[in-house]
């Protein structure tokens, strides 16, 4: 299969260019978009046979449901067997937005969307370019992220083309996507509602709108790992995710002494021959500047935007300069995004260490 790029301007995407992928989506095809966390890889969310491809394309286990994408909360009708009050109240405030609702399903939603749940995930995003496809395509387009199963999720439609090239119809091009880290997954079928996933919208920010909305469980303790029922709650959201190729070791504690432990473990990665990458904050660019480590800077350590809008990029560049291990330090805030960050670089790591 040739994978077609149409490249679009972000903000005012060409219409003749939305429709070609939308006549895609509706012919069965796989077409990656951009949405405003993380590039997606849509397929027509009621065509099971689609949906099948996905998976396969992907080679994404099919005990992962996907989040349905749809146009407005008007669209949820069909998709949902209810919309719980808490659900309204945060489609209300954060639709178009980083936030998936995880509902009961309608009988119209093919199992192999939902991993055979009883619920289903939805979300409207904001991002121009994925409504704009929304609204052409006038369906609801299942779209995980774009990236091969466990690799980084894509920021760039150079990413989907790096995992996925010959192996999906389409990838539209609309530049890189703004806040670099997944949806915050919310389910709204137990009160008070869950976070299943934290992201850019966090904890904090809900809580204005959900008061007694409940924390998310930290990934080390095994999020969607079998509960008392011995049902994954979240079966994607298992530990190890999000991974590069190196195995990445996670420093946390004070900033100093993780700053020196990150030059200790360098060297001692260096004595043995190895090929080093750090996952760095500005500082540490300065610190190491004297080790022949690969560096990848993710920007002041303060920025949790710009870290956020880098990770997956950096993590990208890393694995290909083909280095045997990748330091990393955990995020400084302690607000929304630096939880969400701090997230994936725990799903992400082989090994952490408390300094
Ligand atoms: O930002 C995002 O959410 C991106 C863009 C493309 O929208 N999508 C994304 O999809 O990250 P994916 O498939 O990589 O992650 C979806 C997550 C998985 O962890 C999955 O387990 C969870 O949502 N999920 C989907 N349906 C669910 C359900 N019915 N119940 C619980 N968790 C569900
Ligand atoms: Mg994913």
């Amino acid at each position: 299969m040739k994978t077609e790029i149409v490249r679009v301007d972000r903000d005012h995407p060409d219409a003749d260019a939305i429709a070609r992928a939308a006549a895609c989506l509706r012919r069965g095809g796989l077409v990656a978009f951009p949405t405003e966390t993380v590039y997606g890889l849509g397929v027509h969310a009621l065509d099971r046979a689609a949906v099948l491809r996905l998976f396969e394309a992907k080679q994404r286990p099919a005990n992962d449901p996907l989040i349905v994408h749809v146009a407005s909360i008007d669209a949820i009708v069909g998709l949902v067997a209810e919309v719980p009050g808490a659900a309204h109240q945060l489609a209300a405030t954060f639709w178009p937005g980083p936030l998936t609702l995880v509902m009961r399903r309608a009988p119209t939603v093919p199992d192999e969307v939902t991993a055979g749940l009883d619920t289903v995930a939805v979300r409207v995003p904001s991002h121009p370019v994925a409504r704009a496809l929304l609204e052409a395509a006038r369906l609801p387009i299942a779209a995980p992220s774009a990236n091969l199963f466990s690799r980084p999720s894509p920021t760039r439609a150079e990413h989907v083309l790096e995992d996925l090239d010959g192996r999906i119809d389409m990838i539209v091009d609309g530049g890189p996507t703004d806040v670099g880290v997944e949806s915050t997954v919310v389910d709204v079928t137990v009160d008070p509602p869950v976070i299943l996933r934290p992201g850019m919208l966090g904890i904090d920010t809900l809580r204005d709108v959900i008061p007694d909305l409940a924390q998310p469980p930290s990934p080390l303790r095994g999020v969607g790992g079998p509960g008392a029922s011995g049902q994954p709650r979240s079966p994607g959201l298992l530990a190890k995710h999000y991974a590069p190729t190196a195995p990445l070791t996670l420093f946390r504690g004070d900033a100093t002494a993780v700053t020196r432990a990150l030059r200790h473990a360098a060297q001692r990665a260096l004595a043995q021959r190895r090929r080093v990458g750090v996952l760095a904050t500005s500082g540490d660019v300065g610190m190491l500047r004297d080790l022949p480590v690969s560096l990848a800077d993710l920007g002041p350590d303060d920025n949790m935007a710009r870290i956020a809008a880098r990770l997956y990029a950096a993590l990208r560049e890393l694995d290909a300069q083909r280095v045997d291990v990748i330091l990393a330090r955990d995020p400084t805030g302690g607000d929304d995004l630096a939880r969400a960050i701090r997230d994936r670089l725990q799903r992400a790591a082989a090994e952490v260490v408390d300094v």
